[in-house]
């Protein structure tokens, strides 16, 4: 009788014992798992502001760039033909001065494009094709040809999917216009229910992506491994085809959910 009853109070010690050990553990692997989630939501949120300074560092060096090499340019030859505008030389000063209003309303127009291409920064407001079409705008200027598809129905993918996509599509950008040697620039964006899938092609020299899947391309390709990432942040698909001679395409997958970021 009495080791039934030690026996039975051992076993029922050993149960609690267990019962305790496996709720203890269980917590403990709750509060790791909730520290981990707030560790990787912190990088995300650090990884969003980077992509926004970019993005509004890109916009200030294009704006300068625009104002140095374009409206500057043409504002000062309108002052030149004021300058040297000669009264009695009436078939001359007429010239000038129609010359002059074409320099001025060129630089108006300019400017107001300026101002449109400014609103890059603010991809909420304006959505990713509106930003995307500007900034392509700006790239028209410095000599490309450019050409925006947009198939399917537009879709927000959501503020911080919209800038980090934004910010990609303008390194590709940036890389076209600074080793491409390209004359022309093809960008499609389809919209599906479930993904967005964007395409952006250049007609120019393309390269050998050997060096970018060997494990020693310790230099080459910062850029394009930092688009990466990013595009992994959004559980989106990064795509590269090029080789020399034929050109380069980038495309970028994301899937859309109910609940877009
Ligand atoms: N569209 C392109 N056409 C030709 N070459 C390219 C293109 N995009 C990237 N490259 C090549 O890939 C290399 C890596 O690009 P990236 O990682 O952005 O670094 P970075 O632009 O700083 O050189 C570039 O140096 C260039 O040689
Ligand atoms: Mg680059």
């Amino acid at each position: 009788m009495i080791t039934i009853i030690i026996v039975s109070t051992v076993t029922l010690m050993l149960l609690v014992f267990f019962i305790f050990l496996f709720i203890t553990e269980n917590q403990r692997r709750k509060t790791v798992h909730q520290k981990e989630k707030k560790i990787i939501e912190f990088q995300f949120q650090q990884e969003l502001l980077r992509t926004q300074l970019e993005i509004q560092e890109q916009t200030l060096r294009t704006i300068s760039q625009e104002i140095h090499d374009n409206i500057g340019q043409v504002l000062s030859l309108a002052k030149l033909n004021l300058n040297t505008m000669e009264i009695d030389k009436k078939e001359e000063l007429q010239e000038k001065i129609v010359d002059s209003k074409k320099l001025v309303s060129k630089a108006i127009q300019d400017l107001r494009d300026l101002s449109k291409s400014m609103n890059t920064d603010n991809i909420e407001a304006i959505g990713l094709v509106k930003a995307i079409e500007y900034e392509l705008e700006m790239v028209r200027k410095t000599g490309f040809k450019t050409e925006l598809n947009v198939e399917g129905n537009i879709i927000r993918a959501g503020p911080q999917k919209e800038l980090i996509l934004f910010r990609i599509i303008q390194e590709v950008l940036n890389n076209i216009i600074k080793h491409a040697e390209a004359g022309s620039i093809i960008s499609t964006i389809q919209y599906a229910s479930h993904q967005i899938r964007i395409s952006i092609k250049d007609n120019g020299k393309g390269f050998d992506l050997t060096p970018l899947n060997e494990k020693t391309h310790s230099s080459f390709g910062l850029g394009i491994r930092n688009m990466n990432n990013r595009a992994r942040l959004i559980n989106a698909d990064f795509a590269i085809s090029s080789s020399t001679g034929e050109g380069t395409e980038v495309v970028i997958t994301v899937p859309l959910n109910n609940h877009n970021l």
